[in-house]
């Protein structure tokens, strides 16, 4: 990942913080971005003190104009981003049947509009110079659901198909874009549920590793679809969930 140049979306904690690490730990210089401002601070400040090159960059990844600004201004003044990795996300949970419009259209804002926003606004510079990886945190919900996060697996199913969607458009420009499809972590996102007895059981006995995944077990598969190993793999979803989607 030497010489290499990484933009990490709502990597201010969780699987984008051990996403930002791990580029940063195989020698990419990553630019951090969250939307809140004290969390992305203290992330910046932890891996610097772990030797590694990182800035931080506080923008809303659904704010059109912010992303452009943001991401002209990285380039003028950091340098050009070789790799994308589009994590930001939320969850609002509600019953379908009385979800408010605002919960819909947030979620949907920030899981999947926001990739868009984000890409189209770095693309430009990578069709320029002919390369490009783009990944998108994807999730077991681009394939299931499960009741009141009807939200989400719209989001989620919509950024499956603008994955590939992306991969098709740009192929020949040599950018390569998939899709890091994430099992049950342990993160603040599934805070409450992990300390939820009978769903930590649900979680333990559905996964055939029979155990939730650590944010830092989906580095190695990022560092492949971040760097020059992965050059023909386009347009794919990569599961890293304990085998869970393999098992009924
Ligand atoms: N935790 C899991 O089990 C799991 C499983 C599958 C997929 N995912 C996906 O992984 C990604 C990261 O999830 P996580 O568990 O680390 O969540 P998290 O809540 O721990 O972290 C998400 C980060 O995104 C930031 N963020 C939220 N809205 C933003 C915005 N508008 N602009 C910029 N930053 C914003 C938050 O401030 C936060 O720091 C999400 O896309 C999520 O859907 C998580």
């Amino acid at each position: 990942m030497r010489g290499r140049r990484a933009l990490v979306t709502g990597a201010g904690q969780g699987i984008g913080f051990a996403l930002a690490r791990g580029l940063g730990a195989a020698g990419a210089e990553v630019l951090l971005n969250d939307v809140d401002p004290a969390r992305l601070e203290q992330a910046v400040a932890a891996l610097r003190g772990e030797g590694l090159v990182v800035h931080g960059r506080c923008f809303d990844v659904t704010n059109g104009a912010d992303v452009e600004r943001s991401v002209a201004e990285i380039e003028r003044g950091i340098g050009p981003v070789d790799i994308v990795i589009n994590n930001a996300g939320i969850h609002r949970r509600a019953p379908l049947e009385s979800m408010p419009l605002e919960l819909w259209q947030e979620v949907l804002d920030v899981n999947l509009t926001s990739a868009f926003l984000v890409t189209r606004a770095v693309v430009g510079g990578m069709i320029r110079r002919r390369a490009g990886k783009i990944i998108t945190i994807c999730s077991l919900n681009c394939e299931v659901s499960r009741p009141t996060i009807a939200n989400y697996a719209a989001a989620k199913g919509g950024l499956k198909m603008l994955t590939r969607a992306m991969a098709v458009e740009w192929a020949r420009h040599n950018i390569q874009v998939n899709g890091l499809g994430p099992g049950y972590m342990r993160t603040a996102m599934t805070g409450t549920l992990t300390i939820d007895a009978d769903f930590d059981r649900f979680i333990c006995a559905r996964t055939p590793a029979g155990r939730w995944g650590e944010p830092r077990e989906l580095i190695g598969t990022a560092v492949f679809l971040a760097s020059r190993a992965s050059d023909f793999v386009n347009g794919q979803i990569l599961y890293v969930d304990g085998g869970l989607l393999a098992a009924l």
